[in-house]
């Protein structure tokens, strides 16, 4: 079999994060403007060029996959390619997930249990109803709980996903948390990163996860956690709730000396990191005349180009994102 993925500071890369649309049917403020400018549909990659690129990813040792969007379940054909990638859990990959807003869940859990999806990251921001239809700009919070809760039904293992939002959720996140924990699911807190234009500034509502540790620690005791996914959190067990909590925090606690990831968009392009840096063309590869081939020697290429870390910075007022692309065209 080929090398494995191995980049300039001696990382091993073995999770790919491939996102299958840049579109979303919620408009986070701290994500997206409500008048999003999207990838041209056809420039995205068919679904026989996504299952074509990922065993290339596979033969060099990718073993994690994750689907990401935008909205990865807005994609019509993505239970497909579920289903495809699926048939490789157990035979090349350890794991395939999928990171979703929940929305569409209720109508496709059975579906995604059945293609061999054991465990999916939902992102839920807020319980309140109001709150999540002013965040998300759309009324959608009782679809997402019904998705949720289809998904806990079809056997899946739930991680909530927060992203923690000063003067939104701030005072929100030890119910949250409870809530979460009492359902048997993990939740993670994210810090909000900077990237691509958004209506706010995210200086107004980044909450660092150092200061939401402390006051969680007023009420609850967290205690670190060996449990590792291969993901960016560290994870601590909370012995009042018996359930797990993931901390992401780029901007307090950097975590890219460990990083094993890498991304896709929806049209092939291959970002080595979500700070910033050059892209490779995986599509002109896929559409050469010698597609495996020069996948391989585009995966070398991102080997060689990965970026040591991202140089996230949310202090100053005003400033431009550090990363004009949004989270959603890498998917995170
Ligand atoms: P697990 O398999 O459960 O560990 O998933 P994950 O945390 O890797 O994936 P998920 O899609 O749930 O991502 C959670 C958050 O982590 C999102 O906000 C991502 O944008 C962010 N994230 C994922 N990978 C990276 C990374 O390499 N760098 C940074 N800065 N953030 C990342
Ligand atoms: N910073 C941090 N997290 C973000 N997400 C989307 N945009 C950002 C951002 N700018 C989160 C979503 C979801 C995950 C995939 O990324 O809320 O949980
Ligand atoms: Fe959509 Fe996720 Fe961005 Fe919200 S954070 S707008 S759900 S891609």
């Amino acid at each position: 079999s080929l090398a494995p993925l191995v980049d300039a500071f001696d990382r091993r890369i073995s999770y790919l994060r491939l996102s299958v649309t840049d579109r979303c049917d919620l408009r986070c403020q701290y994500c997206m403007p409500e008048r999003m400018q999207f990838l041209p549909k056809a420039e995205v990659l068919t679904l026989e060029e996504i299952y074509r690129m990922a065993l290339g990813f596979m033969a060099r040792g990718i073993n994690k996959m994750r689907l990401t969007g935008g909205e990865p379940l807005v994609r019509r054909d993505v239970i497909e390619l579920v289903r495809a990638l699926g048939r490789h859990v157990g035979n090349g990959l350890d794991e395939l997930t999928l990171t979703t807003n929940g929305t569409q869940l209720a109508q496709l859990a059975a579906d995604l249990a059945n293609a061999g999806i054991r465990r999916i990251n939902v992102s839920l921001d807020t319980l309140d109803r109001d709150g999540f239809a002013a965040l998300t700009r759309r009324d959608q919070l009782p679809q997402v709980l019904d998705g949720i809760a289809a998904a806990k039904a079809a056997g899946i293992a739930i991680k909530i996903n927060t992203v923690a939002l000063r003067g939104v959720n701030e005072h929100e996140l030890p119910r949250l948390i409870e809530w979460a924990h009492g359902q048997g699911h993990d939740i993670t807190l994210i810090e909000v990163m900077p990237l691509g234009e958004v209506e706010g500034d995210r200086v107004d509502h980044f909450l660092p996860l150092t200061a939401v540790t402390d006051e969680l620690e007023r009420r609850l005791t967290l205690t670190p956690s060996d449990h590792a996914t291969g993901g960016p959190a560290r994870y601590f067990d909370i012995a009042e709730t018996g359930g797990r909590l993931g901390l992401i925090s780029p901007l307090t606690n950097n975590f890219c000396a460990g990083c094993n990831r890498i991304r896709v968009t929806a049209t092939g392009q291959l970002y080595p990191c979500l700070g910033g840096g050059e892209r490779v063309d995986l599509r002109a590869a896929l559409r050469s005349d010698d597609p495996d081939g020069n996948l391989s020697a585009a995966l070398d290429q991102a080997m060689r180009i990965k970026p040591e870390r991202h140089h996230f910075d949310i202090s100053q007022r005003g400033a431009a994102p550090a990363q004009p692309r949004h989270m959603s065209v890498t998917g995170g």
